[in-house]
């Protein structure tokens, strides 16, 4: 019973250490998605979905929910980003090339058709 009480204390303490470590926001002031909204020149609701779903991981730009204050969550989030934005990154569209920006549309289509996009933590 004492080293369960000991090991809730020890977990409490680790929760309480982490909330200290904010890793730094993906939030870059100015409007980057004119490039890729421009030459794509999506419908209105395929504009809606982009901006809503895609665009917190997929541009210098994410909104973030509230229980991004919270570690451990605030470290998956980052690392989502980081990693969305590795693949793909809308803010950057106009310094692919042709090729590489039909091969991204290719991937585009595949993961919303396997309902891999958005990640599934998140819908
Ligand atoms: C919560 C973060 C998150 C959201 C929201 C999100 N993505 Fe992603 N996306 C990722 C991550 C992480 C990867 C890389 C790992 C993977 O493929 O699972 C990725 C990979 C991709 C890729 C593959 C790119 C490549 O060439 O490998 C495409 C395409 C993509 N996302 C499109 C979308 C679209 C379209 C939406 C909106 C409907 C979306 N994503 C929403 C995080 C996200």
């Amino acid at each position: 019973m004492k080293l369960l009480k000991n090991a809730a204390l020890l977990l409490l303490v680790i929760f309480v250490g982490m909330q200290f470590y904010r890793p730094d926001k993906n939030q870059t002031q100015g409007d980057h998605t004119t490039e890729f909204i421009k030459e794509t020149n999506p419908p209105k609701d395929v504009k809606v979905i982009l901006e809503q779903t895609c665009y917190n991981c997929h541009t210098h730009n994410t909104e973030y929910p509230w229980y991004n204050n919270i570690a451990p969550v605030s470290y998956w989030l980052a690392d989502h980003v980081k990693d969305g934005k590795k693949h793909l990154n809308f803010s950057t569209w106009n310094t692919y090339e042709l090729k590489k920006k039909d091969h991204k549309f290719e991937e585009l289509i595949e993961e919303v058709q396997e309902g891999e996009m958005p990640l599934k933590e998140y819908t």
